[in-house]
């Protein structure tokens, strides 16, 4: 018992002493599997954001369109939290993720909780048929994307 003990703050002490230890730790190949999942994730969460504004911006919006968006990226944004494990920045290879992120991690946590807290929201909104608390809590989830691309994200040029 008192071993273990002792091996737990022999751990905890080498990880808070080593962050970067600790990003060692994650395989090469895992970490560029993590990036990869995320970009992708990303790129779903774009084109699903993108096809539920083109139907709030048309006549008639298709409700079931809306609705498959916000699922999507309901159950994306949920995801979302195991994208940004440390070495998984501009250091391991082209990424659009800011060195920042890992340097202000409460932060980015915070930001990232919103995004999920504003994609349940806007998930519960798109099974109403009120356009009207669709289109605003549409405007919530856009700015909780940006609030972390503004401060986390350079765009990348492919
Ligand atoms: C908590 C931070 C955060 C939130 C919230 C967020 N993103 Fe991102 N997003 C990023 C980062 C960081 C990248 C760059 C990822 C990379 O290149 O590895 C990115 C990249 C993207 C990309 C480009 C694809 C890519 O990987 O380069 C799109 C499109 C995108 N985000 C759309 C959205 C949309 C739409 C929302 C909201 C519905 C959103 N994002 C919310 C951080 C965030």
């Amino acid at each position: 018992m008192r071993t273990r003990l002792f091996a737990a703050v022999a751990v905890l002490t080498l990880t808070t002493a080593g962050m970067a230890l600790a990003a060692a730790a994650l395989p090469k190949s895992k970490a560029l599997a993590i990036m990869h999942e995320r970009h992708e994730g990303m790129e779903t969460i774009g084109k699903n954001f993108k096809a539920l504004h083109r139907e709030l911006d048309a006549s008639s919006p298709n409700l079931n369109t809306i609705r498959s968006s916000a699922r999507t990226i309901q159950t994306l944004s949920a995801k979302a939290s195991h994208w940004f494990p440390q070495g998984t920045g501009p250091e391991l290879g082209k990424t659009g993720a800011k060195p920042e992120i890992w340097q202000n991690p409460q932060d980015f946590v915070v930001k990232m909780r919103d995004f999920q807290a504003e994609a349940r929201a806007f998930n519960a909104a798109a099974r109403s048929s009120d356009l009207a608390l669709i289109r605003a809590q549409s405007g919530d989830l856009g700015q909780a994307c940006k609030a972390c691309h503004d401060k986390y994200r350079t765009e990348m040029h492919h």
